[in-house]
């Protein structure tokens, strides 16, 4: 996210205890029996092989890029710092809350949450508002089956998401942190319901087969892929089902820039730059990028465009 005014391993860094490798192993089961691959290590060809409606075939973001350029200002207002300032996260005990307009308003732990899901990989490609992109295989499960679990009533009409408020483990939410920038903590995010319990909707607990490093968001984050990245909020702690559309935090902190929907549209110019066009970023290398024209809906069109058909996307974007 460009923010006005300001100057602005790959592997899971945790500790050897008991809780982590017991995630590190329920996210392992979780990516084996989705993608059937009973092999240590899946390789990234192995990745790019498996194609389908859901999952594109283009070539990855290398694994050190997706793990290392980062937007969580929870941590950092850069891309390189979430990543140092993640190295001892420590994302277990970790709980998620289910309520609101809900029959059966729940509090999961992670691990119950992977037990109660069906574990798949995701190949997609993520567009950030700032006009870089990357493709990145995500393993999770889909939004609509946990949301199930807490039997949702008629009532719902939105999907509200926040992220842990924790200073002590996100610095970036201590006051000042950030400079004179700041974020009206937690973050929050949110989704209309047909968003919600769409297929390609998941919530993220792996990338590249290991568990979610805390730069990308752990334990679990939601990825949106027709959406500008900052819809796919980070780990989540709080999901609420609620009756009016919720306000999300880059909508109140700029309204005239960022809007609730953040469809990916390269028609609709950011008040301050184009979207039609991205820089496609593979890997750090001198020539790992390369420049491409944005695709409405991110490519996703076929899959989601119906659920706006009858909107104005200019006005409501
Ligand atoms: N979630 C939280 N809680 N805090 C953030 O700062 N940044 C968003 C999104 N989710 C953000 C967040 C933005 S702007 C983008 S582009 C994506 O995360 C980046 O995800 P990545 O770092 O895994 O590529």
């Amino acid at each position: 996210m460009l923010i006005k005014n300001t100057k602005n391993h790959p592997n899971y860094n945790c500790p050897e205890t008991e809780v982590m490798s017991e995630q590190a192993y329920l996210n392992r089961r979780s990516f084996l029996k989705a993608s059937s691959l009973a092999i240590a290590g899946a390789s990234v060809s192995s990745y790019a092989e498996k194609a389908s409606q859901y999952s594109t075939d283009e070539k990855l973001t290398s694994e050190y890029t997706v793990t290392h350029y980062n937007n969580f200002y929870e941590f950092a207002l850069g891309k390189e710092g979430p990543a140092k300032l993640a190295e001892n996260f420590q994302p277990l005990p970790w709980q998620v809350a289910i309520e609101g307009e809900v029959e059966k308003p729940i509090v999961l732990n992670f691990e119950d949450i992977l037990k109660a899901t069906t574990g798949l990989e995701r190949i997609y490609r993520l567009r950030c508002v700032e006009a870089w992109s990357m493709v990145i295989p995500w393993q999770g499960f889909e939004l609509r089956e946990l949301l199930k679990l807490a039997r949702p009533t008629s009532k719902a009409k939105y999907v509200m998401f926040e992220t842990l408020y924790d200073p002590k483990r996100f610095p970036g939410q201590k006051r000042g942190a950030l400079g004179f920038f700041s974020l009206d903590w937690p973050y929050v995010e949110g989704l209309r319901m047909d968003e919600a319990m769409h297929p390609l909707t998941i919530l993220a607990t792996g990338v590249f087969g290991k568990s979610l490093p805390g730069q990308n968001g752990a334990p679990l984050r939601l990825v949106v892929p027709w959406k500008y990245g900052f819809k796919s909020i980070k780990s989540i702690a709080k999901i609420k089902l609620v009756e009016n559309q919720p306000i999300n935090t880059w909508q109140k902190s700029a309204p005239n820039e960022y809007g609730f929907y953040a469809n990916v549209n390269p028609k609709v110019s950011h008040p301050r730059w184009s979207q039609a066009r991205e820089r496609r970023i593979y890997d750090e290398s001198l020539f790992g990028t390369k420049r491409i024209d944005t695709q409405m809906f991110n490519g996703y069109g076929d899959l989601v465009a119906d659920m706006y058909r009858d909107m104005d996307l200019t006005r409501q974007f």
